[in-house]
């Protein structure tokens, strides 16, 4: 049976997901199922039928996301600051 990170990679073409371990152990697959973090190379596709499954490919559009885009600007105006000529 077709593990959720083949399909999603493979026949999707969602390649930020990656394949490390195969495994469980290290999280580079990591997707997000319903709101669950799950390792999508122990996933059955078949598992998730019908579920939400955010990859990392939607999570830098999601709004969730905000708090770190809210510190990456941070430090960026930080980095701006401290490099203005006085
Ligand atoms: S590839 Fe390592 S946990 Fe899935």
């Amino acid at each position: 049976m077709a593990r959720l990170l083949d399909v999603l990679r493979e026949q999707i073409g969602l390649t930020g997901t990656k394949e490390g371990c195969g495994e469980g152990e290290c999280g580079a697959c990591s997707v997000i199922v319903n709101g669950e973090l799950v390792n999508s190379c122990l996933v059955p596709v078949l598992q998730v039928a019908g579920c939400e499954i955010v990859t990392v490919e939607g999570l830098a559009e999601m709004e969730s996301c905000t708090p770190c885009s809210r510190r990456s600007r941070k430090r960026a105006a930080r980095n701006a600051e401290s490099a203005r000529p006085e």
